[in-house]
């Protein structure tokens, strides 16, 4: 059966703006390449919320367990903030990532050469950038027990959350780093806080047993994570592939999105363990939100969600021409010139979400003839 079984959840916010971009793209496989996709939709987040009560429903669960891969857009907005925890857009998003078991996030950020003077670094610092951040997904801080917010007996409140990692979600994460990186420059370093979080510690430990007893071959170092973010801006060109857990691997991404120009050009893809055929359950999403501060203007970038349909592509359909294609396509529009609202550089024109998609579209039909 090689019918390529794709779940669509646009979500909230910039979310169905930029995927309707994907769509696009999805058409054109079909139409240009013969590839198509059985594809459904469902709900996430606030538009789950307004409908249905929940951040996802257990049927919308299901599908995102059938699928072969997950496509998602961006939850979350003003609207749904003063809900209670639980129910609020955010807990839809991370309930798809721990019952799908997508332990490892893949953060790339690549500075694309017509970018290399928008970002705020110069551009001898980031030219040529091409970071892999994996971050642990499913473990961590955003995960462990005990949590909640708790009445003392003086009416005044506590608020708890654990940080917990085992020795096998590390070396699990570990090797996802260490396999990835020998297939780009064999370099891994782990961020941690060794120097004060016992988690730190058995982190630093069970990488370095993991590099130890299979991976050898890999050039490994260990940065204190706060010392990775300041590196990050000094000298980013230091790094290859950088390991790190859920809550230093969400804010050293965002960090790291800035070095390519904006936040609006960051995929991702969070995958589990590869089942006995060797497939992996997989979802893809841009690195933002959803943006409601621009939210309805029609103005935001898609080139996020693009590359992480691209990625999706890659690695769960295997279409490496396709992906390939993609990648050239987007440095292709932007050596053109074109720039959504987003990439801060000087004397460009501002083009709208669609206009983005449709020059995308283009340079995809004149790349492949
Ligand atoms: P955000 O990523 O939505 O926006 C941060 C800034 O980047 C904003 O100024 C926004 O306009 C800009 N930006 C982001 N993506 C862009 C794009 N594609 N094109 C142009 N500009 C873009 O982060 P936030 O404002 O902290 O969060 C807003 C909401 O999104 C919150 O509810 C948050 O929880 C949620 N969120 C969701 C995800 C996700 O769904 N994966 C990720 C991050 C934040
Ligand atoms: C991200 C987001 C999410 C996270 C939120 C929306 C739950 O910031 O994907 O980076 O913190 O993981
Ligand atoms: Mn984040």
């Amino acid at each position: 059966n090689d019918k390529k079984n794709l779940l669509v959840l646009a979500g909230d916010g910039i979310g169905a703006e930029v995927m309707a971009e994907v769509w696009r793209l999805i058409d054109w496989l079909d139409r240009r390449r013969g590839i198509s996709f059985a594809v459904s939709e469902g709900l996430v987040g606030g538009v789950s919320i307004d409908a249905h009560g929940v951040p996802i429903t257990d049927a919308t669960m299901a599908q995102a367990l059938a699928a072969d891969a997950v496509l998602l857009g961006a939850v979350g907005g003003p609207k749904w903030e003063t809900l209670p925890f639980e129910v609020r857009p955010e807990r839809g998003l991370l309930r798809l990532r721990k019952d799908l078991e997508l332990f490892a996030n893949l953060r790339p950020a690549v500075v694309f050469d017509a970018l290399v003077d928008a970002s705020p670094l110069k551009a001898e610092i980031i030219r040529g950038l091409d970071i892999m951040i994996v971050r642990e997904l499913t473990g961590g801080v955003y995960f462990g027990q005990p949590r909640g917010i708790e009445t003392l007996a003086d009416g005044s409140r506590r608020g708890v959350n654990t940080q917990v990692y085992t020795t096998e979600e590390i070396r699990r994460i570990a090797r996802v780093a260490f396999d990835l990186a020998r297939k780009r420059q064999n370099r891994v370093c782990s961020a941690e806080k060794a120097n004060v979080m016992e988690s730190g510690v058995l982190w630093r430990e069970e990488v370095q047993w993991v590099h130890d007893n299979e991976y050898p071959d890999i050039d490994l170092s260990h940065m204190y994570a706060d010392n990775c973010a300041m590196q990050l801006v000094r000298n980013p060109g230091q790094f290859d592939v950088i390991v790190t857990d859920n809550l230093f691997g969400d804010i050293l991404s965002d960090e790291a999105a800035m070095l390519t120009g904006s936040l609006g050009m960051l995929p991702s893809a969070s995958l589990g363990a590869a089942d006995v055929s060797g497939r992996r359950r997989a979802l893809y999403e841009p690195v933002h939100g959803s943006a409601p501060d621009i939210a309805g203007k029609g103005i935001a970038n898609p080139l996020a969600v693009l590359l992480s349909f691209g990625m999706c592509l890659r690695y769960s359909f295997d279409l490496k021409a396709e992906a390939d294609l993609l990648d050239r396509a987007v440095n292709g529009v932007l050596d053109g010139g074109l720039r959504t609202a987003d990439i801060m550089q000087q004397g460009k024109a501002r083009i709208s979400t669609g206009v983005m998609g449709e020059a995308i579209i283009r340079e995809m039909d004149k790349l492949s003839g």
